[in-house]
């Protein structure tokens, strides 16, 4: 390990923000923090004022890690500019979904298959918020019992959508959502595939299926965005190669790496005791036969974004993990 890193932080929205204060609170070891966006300018990140630079190729030089936290898609930052960052010798840590189903892109939540992180060739994918929660909760009851099936109805806040998903709540805006997000719950997230499922359901699907290595899991998700700043929930209904007992299900829940275990009904975890928060947490366990019934929460900002995406580069670095 290498006394510091030089890192890049693309994007001075809501993720890029809490990339820089996660990157701090867990003391990653850094030489250089440079945070980029489309436009320079000074601007107040975790306390602290930052000279934002332009992303472009050369201010990738000299760069280590370099976290992406732009937009997607062709035109987005992480298309457009992780090549350059790679070519100037930088690994890339993408928060977007570019490259997570690129077979030849680690797709890594480091709880479950941190091991995957070893065979990248430059470039490593953050899962999606939704998928990561879900998946730190799968993976130890998918080691224990097997899984057959995964149902999932998730409640997703609006700072999943950045900034302008704030502004949709706060202050109205009405460019973000396809109905008023106000006092209302909307289940469409991203655009509609062939098969009727939401860009957003798709992704926990295949994301789940590529991270656990079980890539014909029957997984079905409903999307659905809700009234809520910071802070995914999803009721998980989870069907077991076996039968399996309320106790054992709670002993691998409670000793489960990332997951706060809430001991029993009453202690059910919500958004706003996750938010600021990196873990999981997992409440409201119900189990019949095969089947286990949960609830499961973790702030999508930082479990479902920066947290997961500076343990990649804690494991990359051989830096101590800290919770
Ligand atoms: N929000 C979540 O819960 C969450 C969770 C997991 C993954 N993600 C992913 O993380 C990424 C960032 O999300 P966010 O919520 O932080 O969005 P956001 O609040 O809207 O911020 C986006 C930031 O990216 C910058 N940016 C956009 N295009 C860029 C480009 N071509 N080059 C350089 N910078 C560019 C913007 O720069 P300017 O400020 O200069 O406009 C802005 O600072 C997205 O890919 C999103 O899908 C988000």
């Amino acid at each position: 390990m290498q006394e510091g890193y030089t890192v890049a932080v693309v994007g001075a929205g809501l993720v890029g923000e809490r990339l820089v204060a996660e990157l701090r609170r867990r003391e990653f070891p850094l030489k250089e923090l440079r945070v980029l966006a489309r436009s320079a300018r000074t601007a107040e990140l975790d306390g602290e004022t930052f000279e934002v630079g332009v992303a472009e190729p050369e201010a990738f030089e000299g760069v280590d890690i370099a976290f992406f936290a732009g937009t997607e898609g062709e035109k987005g930052a992480a298309v457009q500019l992780a090549p350059e960052a790679i070519s100037r010798g930088a690994i890339v840590i993408d928060n977007g979904s570019d490259f997570r189903l690129d077979p030849e892109v680690p797709l890594v939540v480091p709880e479950v298959n941190a091991e995957a992180v070893e065979a990248h060739k430059g470039l490593i994918a953050n899962g999606n918020c939704s998928t990561i929660q879900m998946v730190v909760t799968l993976a130890p009851i998918a080691r224990e019992f097997g899984l057959k099936k995964v149902v999932v109805s998730t409640y997703q806040a609006v700072s999943g959508s950045g900034r302008s998903g704030v502004e949709a709540l706060e202050n109205g805006r009405e460019d973000v959502y396809p109905k008023p997000i106000l006092g209302n719950a909307i289940p469409l997230i991203g655009g509609v595939g062939e098969d009727g499922y939401t860009t957003e359901e798709t992704k926990m699907r295949e994301e789940t299926r590529k991270i656990l290595s079980l890539p014909d899991l029957p997984v079905f998700a409903t999307a659905v965005r809700i009234p809520v700043h910071t802070g995914h929930s999803e009721s998980v209904y989870i069907e077991t190669e076996r039968d399996v007992s309320l106790e054992e299900v709670l002993e691998v829940l409670r000793t489960a790496p990332g997951v706060k275990f809430s001991g029993d009904a009453a202690d059910f975890p919500t958004p706003l005791e996750a938010a600021g928060e990196p873990g999981t947490f997992v409440g409201r366990v119900r189990v019949e036969g095969n089947v286990i019934s949960l609830w499961c929460v973790a702030d999508n900002l930082l479990k479902g974004a920066a947290t997961n995406a500076v343990q990649i580069a804690e494991s990359l670095v051989g830096a101590a993990a800290r919770v």
